[in-house]
């Protein structure tokens, strides 16, 4: 019989878990889900991802390599015909000038890319500065790479976009990295050339590297997206971070991509060619694939979630849950002060009373409560059906205004 092993601390007193690890919480939209589990007749509006399946000609380039042998490791920056699409997609669709052989690296995912990221500028301690409402794994990784998150509020009443001055007041000496998300990620919030310049300029003052997360990039709606490296000086000090998984509807495939400097890239695929050695080969044939002749696949897909967000949008106000309009990623982001409930609860006792999922906005940080985060990435009828069963919530919970005694 095996002896047991230990439970908790060891008998030398020393925990078993690291510090680093044990200070992360769970991910407040997973703790969230795990309620799902289980349950019958849910509509979600809560995971997000594209209700599409990646479209068959880019599945087939992978089947067709796979059929004809490519099963094998490829070289740990990515395939080099992948890297000279990329590099070409980079430079017609935004004027961007990425070298193939030493500016580009494919990844597993912008999840990977950020990971890296993240460990390769930033030393213990140094403090990395971000909007919130947060996409969930900035905060952690920043945490897992040694550094010290800062959160900047980012308000409703600015649209969800983040001033330089703001952004400004919680520099300190140890600030490393600005890490910026938009389109956004929970509040689909999509930043102005201007205000982009602004907080380029105040990067270039105060001399800190740029961790631009632009896996939204496509999916903007009336409104043009700017990548951050394509501002003044910018090139220099931004890690690009793009990928396939919402866009293309391949959130399976796990590929993404970071573009940037010749010696950050080379720093960021030391780490990557141990932990990782490479994307596998199937993804990358999709993703060329992709980048060829995935275009007017993703047109279409953009126009279809544009018809969704008009609904959720106007559906949404039009039930007491005011939205401020969202112009890019697949998320609304509704204020839920009518109620009177944290989002937390709201989101609990929504999915129990009405089998309807979204996530609290907590999940997304301080700045995130009271709101809650609705993917529209989902079929029109659920959307209609889902607020059908949101706006019979909303009545029920109403926060009833303390009523005037008679004098
Ligand atoms: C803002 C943001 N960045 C990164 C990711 C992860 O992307 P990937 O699937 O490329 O790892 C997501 C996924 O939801 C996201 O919303």
């Amino acid at each position: 019989m095996s002896a047991k092993r230990p439970q908790g601390p060891a008998e030398s007193g020393r925990a078993r878990i690291s510090e680093r690890v044990e200070e992360l919480s769970p991910s407040g939209i997973r703790k969230f889900f795990d309620l799902l589990a289980g349950m019958e007749d849910v509509i979600s509006l809560g995971v997000g991802e594209p209700d599409y399946a990646t479209p068959w000609h880019i599945s087939e380039a992978a089947i067709s390599g796979i059929e004809r042998g490519y099963t094998m490791y490829t070289s740990n920056k990515g395939m080099r015909e992948l890297r000279d699409e990329l590099s070409r997609y980079l430079e017609a669709r935004y004027g961007l000038d990425y070298h193939p052989s030493t500016e580009i690296l494919i990844t597993v995912g912008v999840s990977e890319g950020l990971d890296l990221a993240l460990r390769t500028i930033v030393n213990p301690g140094d403090e990395v500065v971000s909007p919130e409402p947060t996409y969930v794994a900035y905060r952690s990784c920043t945490t897992l790479a040694g550094g010290v998150f800062v959160p900047v509020p980012a308000r409703v009443e600015n649209s969800f976009k983040v001033k330089a001055a703001d952004i400004r007041k919680r520099l300190t000496p140890r600030t490393r990295a600005l890490l910026l998300g938009y389109p956004n990620n929970p509040t689909g919030a999509v930043m102005d050339k201007r205000d982009l310049e602004e907080i380029a300029a105040l990067a270039h003052e105060r001399d800190l590297m740029v961790i631009s997360d632009e896996i939204y990039d496509h999916l903007v709606y009336g409104v043009k997206h700017t990548p951050f490296a394509s501002l003044p000086e910018m090139k220099e000090s931004t890690i690009l971070l793009g990928g396939f998984s919402k866009a293309y509807a391949m959130t399976g495939w796990r590929i993404g991509y970071a573009a940037g400097p010749e010696d950050i890239i080379a720093a960021m695929m030391k780490i990557h060619q141990y932990t990782m050695m490479c994307v596998p080969i199937m993804s990358q044939m999709a993703a060329i694939e992709a980048l060829k002749s995935g275009g007017p696949s993703v047109k279409e897909m953009v126009a279809d979630y544009d018809r969704r967000r008009r609904v959720m949008v106007k559906g949404l106000n039009a039930i007491g849950l005011t939205c401020f309009e969202p112009k890019g990623a697949f998320y609304a982001f509704p204020s839920i002060s009518v109620t009177g409930l944290s989002s937390e609860d709201f989101a609990e006792k929504l999915l129990v009373e009405e089998r309807v999922a979204v996530v609290p906005g907590s999940a997304f940080g301080k700045s995130g409560e009271g709101f809650i985060r609705c993917c529209y990435a989902t079929a029109l009828d659920e959307i209609k059906e889902a607020l059908e069963r949101m706006g019979r919530f909303v009545e029920r919970h109403k926060a009833r205004r303390p009523r005037r005694r008679r004098a």
